[in-house]
């Protein structure tokens, strides 16, 4: 399987990219995730994405596109994948094209702009393993530390309220485009969000049997 999830800043797609990469035996391959990684061990490529970030901006498409064609290179893709923020832009959706991947579906889920701002307030996130959590919706067993590696939890530096509303509009102004580019190849699944995680992964499964 080879399946891409679109949707706004902390819309659930990186939940649902894990959960439905695990069901296939997939991995997920989250350009946020390998950039942050970046970042933390102060490479070269984090540091040239470090000013973006933290403003809410979009990495350069070239950078990502090359991140992307070393990752799906691995043996671990061979199988199939799940792309977790990847494409962003048409030229990166272009670039995947011209890669000469065939798709099997792209998932967006759809939450309104005034449900991401309250779920990037309560968002918990793992630096060592990049697990997601939600202190309300999506709390880890203790609240503090990580279920996956034990790893104290923190709050992620691109989750305040003034760096959301800058993501939120690259979002539409940028990404949102891509709807229409995937909905004209007939594998574009619409998926409205829900206030549970498991009753989104309940929709996600349906669309991905249609
Ligand atoms: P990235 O890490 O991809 O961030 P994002 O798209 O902004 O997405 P998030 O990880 O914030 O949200 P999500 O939709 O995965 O939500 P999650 O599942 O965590 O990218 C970060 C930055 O890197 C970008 O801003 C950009 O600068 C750069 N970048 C990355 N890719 C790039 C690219 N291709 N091109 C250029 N630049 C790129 O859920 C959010 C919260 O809600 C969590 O707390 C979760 O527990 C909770 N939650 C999830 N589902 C539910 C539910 N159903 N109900 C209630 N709570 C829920």
């Amino acid at each position: 399987m080879k399946i891409i999830f679109l949707g706004a800043p902390g819309a659930g797609k990186g939940t649902q990219a894990d959960i439905i990469a695990k069901k296939y035996g997939i991995p997920t391959v989250s350009t946020g995730v390998i950039i942050r990684e970046a970042l933390a061990n102060g490479t070269d490529m984090g540091l040239k994405a470090k000013k973006f970030i933290e403003a809410g901006q979009l990495v350069p498409d070239d950078v990502v596109i090359g991140i992307i064609k070393e990752r799906l290179a691995k043996s671990d893709c061979q199988n199939g994948f799940i792309l977790d923020g990847f494409p962003r832009t048409v030229p990166q959706a272009q670039a995947l094209d011209e890669m000469g991947i065939t798709l099997d579906a792209v998932v967006s889920i759809e939450v309104s702009d005034e449900t991401i701002v309250e779920r990037m307030s309560g968002r918990r996130v793992c630096a060592k393993c990049g697990a997601s959590y939600h202190t309300v919706y999506n709390p880890s067993s203790d609240g503090k530390t990580c279920d996956k590696c034990n790893t104290e939890l923190t709050v992620r530096k691109d989750d305040a309220p003034e760096v959301v509303k800058s993501r939120l509009e690259v979002y539409h102004t940028q990404t949102e485009p891509l709807k229409d580019y995937y909905g004209k190849t007939g594998k574009l699944r619409l998926v409205e969000g829900q206030e549970r995680v498991e009753d989104t992964t309940a929709l996600v499964v349906a669309a991905l049997n249609d």
